[in-house]
């Protein structure tokens, strides 16, 4: 049996800018996805994933039998990394045996806090395993961005991945990649229960962009953010990267991927004193993140009718691990 457990990640700058080439700074979290993989002595597949649970099951009384309506394409889709993951599992240590696959994870799915990453990483580590192979860091990294990449129909970067995989803050831009010093940086973290899917949402910011010409500066202007936010991070002025979040939101506005509840979220926490707020993720639902020293903007969101759920984030060290 091998057991491997991959962070969640958020971004601090960068998301969508980062899939043309611009750099962006996800971090790794104290949220953490744990995947069990057991070979089995036939070629059956089987996954056991209380933790890709949603709620959004609904039971409707007709006059008939009840009818139950679940929401399979969500559901389809976070399996689809664990299949791509097992795929290139036994193409890499050319094993064909089943397995039997447990996820368990503490990360809200698809909301914009990395669990297709870390799901991806932590599967293909413990499936390579579980199959008596090893991957150094660097491969399994880059094995699974193909992985998320195919899994999203080519629409990923190689941000949150090789984030969940090294643990820390990272630069990544394009192929390349860096760990990134960071101080203490005080997380808050806002879900509005939401979420899409990441490659419609890409795809959909790739179609405005052909359309309308000046939206590539807004790609690029993006960048630029990362570039100044790099250099603020290494000074430790958490009021000027609290300002830059707020920038970063307004442009990803623009790109079309924020929501009314995203926005009602961003500014839960920066009327309660957050130094700034901003999405995290592809967008469209799902989470904000903030910063916050103080106990106000966990209260604020807890409160706030938008937010089902607000909880602070640590910077995790640790990315893929080997239990
Ligand atoms: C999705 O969580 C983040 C995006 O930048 C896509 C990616 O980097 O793979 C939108």
């Amino acid at each position: 049996m091998a057991a491997s457990s991959a962070p969640g990640t958020l971004f601090l700058f960068g998301e969508h800018a980062v899939v043309y080439g611009e750099p962006a700074i996800p971090c790794a979290i104290d949220r953490r996805t744990t995947v069990t993989a057991n070979q089995r002595s036939d070629n059956d597949i089987r996954i056991d994933a209380p933790a890709l649970r949603f709620d959004e099951v609904t039971i409707k009384y007709n006059d008939g039998p009840p009818t139950v309506d679940i929401p399979t394409g969500r559901v389809r889709r976070a399996i689809r990394y664990v299949d791509t993951a097992i795929d290139h599992a036994q193409a890499i240590t050319d094993s064909a045996a089943g397995l039997d696959i447990t996820v368990e994870s503490d990360i809200p799915i698809g909301a914009g806090l990395g669990s297709s990453a870390a799901v991806t990483v932590a599967t293909l580590d413990a499936a390579v395993r579980a199959y008596g192979g090893a991957m150094a860091s660097t491969d399994l990294a880059e094995r699974a961005y193909r992985v998320e990449s195919e899994a999203q129909d080519g629409e990923a970067s190689r941000a949150q991945t090789y984030c969940a995989t090294m643990g820390g803050a990272v630069r990544i831009e394009g192929e390349e990649h860096e760990p990134v010093t960071a101080p203490e940086l005080p997380f808050v973290v806002g879900y509005d229960g939401g979420g899409t899917d990441t490659g419609d949402i890409v795809a959909e910011v790739r179609a405005l962009r052909e359309k309308h010409s000046f939206i590539a500066d807004t790609v690029t202007a993006i960048g630029d953010l990362v570039r100044n936010g790099e250099t603020v991070l290494a000074t430790g002025d958490t009021d000027t990267l609290g300002q830059l979040m707020d920038i970063n939101h307004g442009l990803l506005t623009a790109l079309g991927v924020s929501s009314r509840s995203l926005d009602a979220l961003a500014w839960t926490a920066r009327d309660a004193g957050a130094l700034g707020a901003k999405l995290t993720g592809a967008g469209r639902g799902g989470c904000i993140v903030a910063l916050d020293p103080t106990d106000a903007t966990e209260s604020a969101l807890s409160m706030s009718p938008d937010c089902v759920t607000a909880f602070r984030a640590n910077l995790a060290a640790t990315g893929v691990n080997r239990e």
